[in-house]
């Protein structure tokens, strides 16, 4: 079985988990979350990079430059989730599956993030559940991939 890639991607203001309205997004840090990432994609066997950008042109690039070295893309958009089509057409572009993921739970908030540019070209889409989120969509992705490649 070949070794699977995975790019991790998070959006504009991940970097402040942690100390960004707790309430919502809870007390982890990124450093925190990505730990427990790297932590899950160890026992899963496969390869995680992680990435986080608060500027669209450089989420669209690392999503461009993806194919080859990538088999799977797990994204937390955040904010961009609700509005941008350049990382949305980014992702369409590559054909890589992916798995769009949140931490709060977007439909239990305002209605601008009860839409997301993303969803109906993901694979599936993870939201609410905090940190575990992120785990649960790298093991669904691995899987996904894994059947592909039968
Ligand atoms: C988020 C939800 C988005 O609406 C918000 O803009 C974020 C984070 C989440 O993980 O819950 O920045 O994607």
């Amino acid at each position: 079985m070949a070794e699977i890639n995975i790019l991790v991607v998070h959006g504009p203001n991940l970097n402040l988990l942690g100390r960004r309205e707790p309430n919502i997004y809870g007390s982890l840090t990124l450093d925190q979350l990505n730990k427990m990432v790297e932590e899950r994609s160890g026992a899963l066997g496969i390869k995680v990079e992680i990435f986080q950008s608060n500027h669209e042109g450089e989420m669209v690039e690392r999503i461009q430059q993806a194919p080859g070295r990538f088999d799977g893309i797990l994204i937390n958009p955040a904010a961009f989730t609700h509005y941008s089509y350049a990382i949305r057409d980014a992702i369409a572009a590559v054909g890589l599956p992916f798995i769009e993921v949140h931490l709060s739970n977007i439909y239990s908030r305002e209605s601008f993030r009860h839409k997301s540019v993303f969803s109906a070209l993901a694979e599936g889409v993870i939201c609410g559940l905090g940190p575990e989120g992120y785990l649960l969509g790298l093991e669904a992705l691995a899987n996904i991939i894994n059947r592909r490649e039968d």
